[in-house]
């Protein structure tokens, strides 16, 4: 990997979208209300990502732990995925965005599953942005899948056993068609990863913030742009290096 130093637009841009539920809460409403609100974050980031000319967004929209809340939140999440699918896919379409959705599927029902496959294939051929929805998607879910699929194509014999290494196994990870990851944000005040992208993040920049998902507009994500602007990338080597 190449440090970039004059690149002061991230190419890949990940988003722990985290603080629904208390921004519900706030206001005396139950979490799902949070959970509704939300969306108008995730169209504004969308927004965002076209205007400024990202190539890679990756949301994580419910992870592989998520699924130890509440029925009645889990089941409401799963409602509102369905929606938001049928309501937003045209329009992400007619944007250029082609839609992926990251995690394990086969967990959900077959209703949704085929929804998400249909949103991936009908956006398939577009390239003004990537958006990559995590569901069902946990990091280390996705290095043991990426290790199993090089061990059964080395079983296979298309490579040695041996020639398993960092750049081979990256291969087979979630994302790796798509530029590195470059920035990391976490909304909702938490200062943790809560097992997103563990592969990805190894030199992605990490940028915390307390504001709630719901409240984030381009406003907010152009705070967080200005702040990764200023940042010095060295990838090991020393600030004269990376100046020189
Ligand atoms: C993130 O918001 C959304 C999902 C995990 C689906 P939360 O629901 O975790 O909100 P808080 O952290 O409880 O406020
Ligand atoms: C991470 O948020 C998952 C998503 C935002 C989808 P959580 O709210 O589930 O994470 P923890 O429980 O605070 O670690
Ligand atoms: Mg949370």
């Amino acid at each position: 990997m190449t440090a970039r130093t004059d690149a002061r637009v991230p190419r890949h841009l990940a988003i722990v979208m985290d603080g629904n539920g208390r921004w519900a809460k706030q206001r005396l409403r139950p979490r799902t209300f949070g959970h509704h609100a939300g969306q108008k974050a995730v169209r504004e980031a969308v927004e965002f990502c076209l205007r400024r000319g990202i190539a890679s967004l990756t949301l994580f929209a419910f992870s592989s732990e998520n699924w130890q809340r509440p029925p009645t939140e889990v089941s409401a999440l799963m409602e509102l995925f369905l929606k938001a699918i049928d309501r937003e896919v045209d329009e992400l379409h007619g944007n250029g965005v082609r839609i992926r959705f990251v995690g394990d599927l086969d967990a959900f029902a077959p209703e949704l599953h085929a929804r998400m496959r249909g949103a991936m294939e009908r956006t398939s051929g577009n390239t003004a942005l990537n958006l990559n929805v995590a569901v069902n998607y946990g990091g280390r879910w996705d290095i043991a899948r990426a290790a199993r699929l090089a061990a059964e194509a080395a079983s296979r014999g298309e490579f040695g056993f041996d020639e398993i290494d960092e750049q081979r196994l990256h291969g087979y990870t979630c994302l790796a068609d798509q530029p590195p990851l470059d920035l990391f944000i976490r909304t909702g005040g938490e200062t943790r990863v809560s097992n997103f992208l563990l592969w990805q993040i190894a030199y992605a920049e990490l940028y915390f913030t307390d504001t709630l998902w719901p409240d984030v507009d381009q406003d907010r994500l152009a705070e967080a742009l200005d702040d990764y602007a200023r940042r010095e990338r060295r990838y090991g080597r020393t600030g004269e290096q990376v100046a020189g």
